[in-house]
């Protein structure tokens, strides 16, 4: 059984690499893995990490971007330029003790997120779910495992810092931890689902669980 066949796309940060959408897809997006120099067009922007991986920012195109771990453009969409740290606690409550908070929240309604993601040990994120949209993770700090499939057809893959993790919509996945460690990671949602509060957030309301 291949994780491609369900939709997920695993990568390591020591590798260059480019993924991009296929072209059946709704929205239209390139994500750049490792060291890369990226010209961001007029009317696009990218989303991307620091040096030290402390900061998420976006940059609005036209420009040109350095990048280090990992960097998403997002055709058509124009945030405007923004810089977040990455520390601090979470602050919206999620799923199986998992916790979250809006690095970058939509501006409106389904617009595009970077969120960050806590999961503490023997966690589940979610029960097996999908999400309408794709989902471009990186692995932030400790271990876990994402499992993808259906049923016997479950694929496990290691997740390790600097892990990165592309699903496709509609891909049944969920994420676990083991004892003794917390998994944090950054998941970016190409486009995601309405709200701000306690539990109505694009964590919450961009998972339906199957
Ligand atoms: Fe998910």
């Amino acid at each position: 059984m291949d994780n491609k066949l369900f939709g997920a796309h695993y990568f390591s940060l020591d590798k260059p690499q480019t993924f991009e959408v296929d072209h059946q897809q709704l929205y239209f997006f390139r994500t750049f893995i490792g060291n890369h120099d990226i010209k961001v067009e007029l009317g696009d922007c990218i989303y991307y990490f620091d040096e030290h991986l402390e900061r998420a920012e976006i940059k609005k195109g036209p420009c040109t971007v350095s990048t280090k771990h990992l960097a998403t453009v997002i055709r058509g969409y124009m945030h405007p330029d923004a810089s977040a740290s990455l520390e601090g606690v979470t602050t919206l409550p999620y799923v199986n003790g998992c916790s979250t908070k809006q690095v970058f929240p939509p501006l409106r309604p389904g617009d595009p997120t970077l969120q960050y993601l806590k999961m503490p040990p023997c966690s589940k994120e979610q029960e097996h779910h999908i999400h309408s949209t794709f989902r471009v993770v990186l692995v932030l700090k400790g271990k876990g495992k994402s499992i993808v499939g259906m049923g016997s057809g479950n694929i496990e893959t290691e997740l390790v810092p600097g892990s990165v993790c592309i699903l496709e919509p509609m891909c049944p996945h969920h994420f676990e931890t083991y004892p003794g460690e917390h998994l944090e990671a950054v998941p970016l949602h190409i486009f995601t689902s309405i709200g701000a509060g306690e539990k109505n957030h694009p964590m919450f309301n961009g998972t339906v669980a199957i």
